[in-house]
């Protein structure tokens, strides 16, 4: 089954420059809840599975929220963009695979 999804709905206002951004470095600053950690998830997905070299490491000064943070943000972005089928998550350790091409995204603290 094939699902269309438009990007620009999902994803919300006012990331269109740091979306799109192609530099080395991109650094996202705003006040709380203001989108930062979803917009980059949603990012970093989308990316993986448009560039099949690409992998990912997450680096979290503390090790024991690591889980629920920055791994269920990024769980939480494979389900909003309906790709769960394509990926598998690991917990020990920590680790997100991209099945189609065995990219994985890991995590250090
Ligand atoms: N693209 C989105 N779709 C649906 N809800 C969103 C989206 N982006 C943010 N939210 C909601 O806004 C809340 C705050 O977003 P978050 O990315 O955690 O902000 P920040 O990291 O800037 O503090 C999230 O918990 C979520 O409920
Ligand atoms: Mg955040």
């Amino acid at each position: 089954m094939k699902t269309e999804l438009y990007l620009p709905e999902v994803v919300g206002k006012g990331y269109g420059t740091f979306w799109n951004c192609k530099k080395r470095y991109r650094v996202v600053k705003g006040s709380r809840a203001s989108k930062k950690s979803t917009t980059i998830a949603l990012n970093i997905i989308c990316r993986m599975m448009e560039y099949p070299l690409a992998n990912t490491l997450v680096i979290r000064k503390t090790a024991a929220t690591l889980k629920n943070s920055c791994f269920a943000q990024l769980r939480w972005a494979i389900n909003r963009l309906g790709v769960e089928s394509f990926w598998r998550a690991r917990v020990n350790p920590l680790e997100l695979e991209y099945i189609p091409t065995g990219q994985r995204i890991i995590f250090y603290a």
